[in-house]
């Protein structure tokens, strides 16, 4: 029997035991849900169990616990450490799902639930290629897996349980699932991520909340003075306007730009499928370069005085904005996020006073695309969907990637099988069911192509 067999033979579990993982609303933000962050750790340290590794543990965090397994199969075959969340985003806005968050609903033929792709689906994929490969009695390769909850938050206790156990984690490989491909006729492979430094921003006018007739005018309005700033921070080329904000940047060449434009990108189709009439971005770059391989600025919430219904005269007496730069290679978050409060500290005026609340921040990863790994990744694909993959960097983070680098000294592939229209972190979140049963597939033959390739 083949892998392929084996996995059509097993269809209807393989979803139904995704959806039971679906179910439970591991929210790892927020603490009213941590016991089923926990619940979804002890499902999936069970299932591992179950596809047959050797042993699977739950460790312990300050917070959210991590899943680890391995599966020794000789000594002398290569080491693959697979990785995973899984956590997920808060499902809200609520109203907006056409379907219940955590009750996983096919349509369409595919399966809608907040984590189907992001990053649940992607990840449980790896344990149902675990079982394939161990029910065809051929694992090619060990494996270690390591999943954990806090991926959403910033994975702050994995980094240091990857510091903290080095030896535990020592492979040739980290393979991750948890990014897509450019579309289920043209796949791809991940060839990095970006960074991010996220800080959230308090302006404090008036001791107090005034008549905006009696006071307006007399004194500074925070929420005009956010605004101020926050549209001083690109210039008119929708450039970065700190100081020293693109000093480490790591520009494209003309090599890289050319084979960048290749990649297929209907901007039409991408327009009419965001509903706006225009894109935008920094001046000079296409879209794909805007949203993979330039740093940008945005606010992601911002708040302050009335928002209530109907009209209420008030100046607030504080304003506040929530405000993520997402980083390419080399810029460092911890540089950045010190240039960022520096620059605000300098221009924000003396009518009013600023407080930072740096958040979770994460450093950019390139992956090689000239590795064993990665052509094996290559291969798998090839041979799973009759197409070789191209190499494409994405805009989102992964900020272990690049922890697994500097601390292990292991190089990453990306294979993830998600679609950019997914919508993962949106109302209605899904995962094609193509896509689960081809990634196991093609995770199956990645294993093969990688052992044959080591051996060389
Ligand atoms: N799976 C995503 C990252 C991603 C999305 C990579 C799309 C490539 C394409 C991951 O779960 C995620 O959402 N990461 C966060 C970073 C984190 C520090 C909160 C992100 O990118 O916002
Ligand atoms: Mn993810
Ligand atoms: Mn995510």
């Amino acid at each position: 029997m083949n892998a392929n067999t084996y996995i059509e033979e097993n269809r209807e579990r393989f979803l139904e035991e995704l959806f039971a993982l679906l179910r439970i609303p591991s929210i790892s933000t927020d603490s009213q849900y941590a016991g089923d962050v926990r619940k979804a750790a002890e499902m999936i340290k069970q299932r591992l169990e179950e596809a047959g590794v050797d042993f699977a543990e739950i460790h312990e965090t300050p917070l959210h616990p991590i899943v680890y397994a391995e599966k020794q199969v000789d000594a002398s075959l290569p080491t693959v450490l697979v990785y995973g969340h899984y956590d997920v985003q808060p499902p809200d806005p609520l109203a907006l799902w056409t379907s219940p968050p955590f009750e996983p609903t096919i349509k369409d033929e595919k399966i809608y639930a907040r984590g189907s792709s992001d990053d649940k689906g992607q990840m449980y994929m790896h344990i149902k290629a675990m079982e394939t490969m161990q029910a065809l009695g051929e694992v090619p390769c060990n494996i270690k897996f390591l999943i954990e909850g806090e991926e959403e938050i910033g994975s702050d206790n994995l980094d240091n349980f990857v510091e903290a156990q080095q030896e535990k984690l020592k492979a040739d490989v980290v393979l991750i699932s948890d990014t897509s491909i450019i579309a289920n006729d043209t796949p791809s492979i991940t060839a990095g991520v970006r960074g991010m430094s996220y800080i959230e921003i308090e302006l404090t006018g008036p001791n107090r909340d005034l008549h905006s007739g009696t006071y307006g005018g007399g004194v500074a309005n925070p929420i005009n003075v956010l605004t101020d700033i926050i549209s001083s921070l690109h210039d008119e080329h929708r450039r970065i306007s700190i100081p020293g904000f693109y000093e480490d940047v790591l520009e494209l060449n003309e090599n890289e730009r050319s084979e960048m434009a290749r990649i297929p990108f209907d901007e039409a189709a991408y327009k009419d499928s965001l509903g706006v009439k225009e894109v935008m971005g920094e001046d000079g770059f296409t879209t794909l370069e805007r949203t993979s391989s330039r740093p940008t600025l945005d606010v992601n919430g911002i708040w302050g005085g009335y928002t209530g219904e109907g009209a209420k005269t008030v100046i607030a007496s504080k304003a506040s904005a929530k405000i993520s730069m997402r980083l390419v290679p080399n810029q460092d978050p911890e540089k950045i996020t010190k240039l960022f409060m520096e620059h605000l500290q300098k221009i924000v005026p003396p009518s009013v006073s600023i407080k930072f609340i740096p958040h979770h921040g994460g450093y950019p990863a390139l992956t090689p695309i000239d590795s064993v790994a990665f052509q094996a990744a290559s291969r798998a694909f090839e041979e799973v969907w009759g197409k070789t993959p191209i190499p494409k960097r994405e805009g989102g983070s992964i900020p272990i990637v690049a922890m697994f680098e500097k601390v292990l000294g292991i190089k990453t592939v990306l294979m993830g099988f998600g679609l950019d229209s997914d919508s993962i972190h949106s109302p209605d979140e899904h995962y094609g069911i193509f896509n689960y049963f081809q990634g196991i597939e093609t995770i199956t033959q990645f294993y093969k192509h990688y052992q044959e390739m080591m051996k060389r």
